[in-house]
């Protein structure tokens, strides 16, 4: 059945006879056909944007030098250590909340001065420039489903996170993880496999492996074959940022050996209309607040999207080989 759409201002909702068709799909396949849908639009209204052949499309991975100055990365930091200060010497400042692992990354409540300084830099991390490297590899325009701050401590231990993964997110999803400290060997970092090698593991057998089975070294993975794993993992300083699809990816973070790191994360997806539309239609709550970070069971057709009742979300056991070896489309 072809799908059939209404227009509904700027955007377009999926006609109610087609309803029960996408329920029927996998959610992998839902969050494609919307993309595709986009893509067409986008093509139409934009005949001349360029085909990606960009480091984002060809490796999976782009980094941008000075999303933000050092100085309002290094500011929005200190307003990250004040907010915490304010909750208390056990809010995780200045050291991990307790002796357990997971509570050296502190995951930041983006309210009050924080989220009005995170706000005020979506232009500046969004630019004319980055916006190009996302739409040339998006074919279409890209909205902003949520955004995550965190502050993570240095510690002894390894923590599950922490261990090589993809993640399970429609194949479209994109993180875009602005430093507001340095990233490098001793600050933590990010350690990345290009497109072309996550694709190779994929075909040994590594692709969304269970947190039992993760694994920290990826060298065990491409034991026995003669291509050495190429691990990627870019010096970065405050105010640069990491752009890669999580889900076509291997990659895993590194703790900081000293002190802490403060990131601010965007979770990007495909869309009909520019990222901007949504906040002038539907303020900037979705993003900053309580955003469902299980994109996969969101209606990609609904604006914003929501979370699919249990019913209607369709098998989330990974059965699809374009989604196994980690393409952005069937
Ligand atoms: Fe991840």
């Amino acid at each position: 059945m072809e799908l059939q759409f209404v227009p509904n201002g700027r955007r377009i909702t999926l006609h109610p006879d087609c309803r029960d068709v996408v329920n029927s799909l996998t959610p992998w396949q839902r969050h494609a056909i919307y993309h595709q849908v986009c893509r067409q639009s986008f093509a139409q209204t934009h005949p001349e944007a360029a085909i990606d052949t960009g480091p984002l499309t060809t490796e999976g991975l782009d980094v941008v030098r000075g999303s933000l100055s050092a100085k309002e990365a290094v500011s929005i930091a200190d307003v990250i250590t004040a907010n915490l200060e304010a909750l208390g010497p056990r809010a995780g400042a200045h050291g991990p909340v307790s002796d357990d692992p997971t509570d050296a990354i502190i995951s930041v409540a983006q309210t009050g001065d924080l989220r009005a300084l995170l706000q005020d830099a979506l232009p500046r991390i969004l630019s004319d420039e980055t916006t190009v490297i996302l739409e040339r590899y998006y074919g279409s325009h890209f909205r902003i489903h949520g955004a995550v701050t965190y502050r993570t401590h240095a510690l002894t231990q390894q923590v599950g996170s922490f261990l090589w993964h993809r993640d399970t997110a429609p194949m479209g999803q994109i993180h875009m993880i602005v430093y507001l400290t340095p990233s490098g060997a001793a600050s933590g970092s990010t350690q990345f496999l290009g497109l072309n090698q996550s694709a190779r593991a994929a075909s040994l057998g590594y692709h969304y492996e269970h947190l039992e089975n993760r694994t920290r070294d990826i060298e065990t993975i491409f034991d026995g074959i003669e291509e050495k794993p190429d691990v990627l993992c870019p010096e970065l300083a405050a105010g640069d940022s990491v752009i890669f699809p999580a889900p076509r990816v291997l990659h895993r973070g590194n703790l900081p050996t000293h002190g802490y790191r403060d990131t601010f994360t965007l979770i990007l997806l495909p869309s009909f209309v520019p990222w901007q539309a949504d906040i002038e239609d539907f303020g900037a709550d979705h993003i900053f607040g309580d955003t469902t970070m299980r994109t996969l069971i969101t209606d990609p057709f609904q604006a914003p999207p929501l979370e699919l009742p249990a019913a209607a979300r369709g098998d989330l056991n990974i059965t699809e080989q374009w989604v196994l070896v980690g393409r952005m489309l069937p």
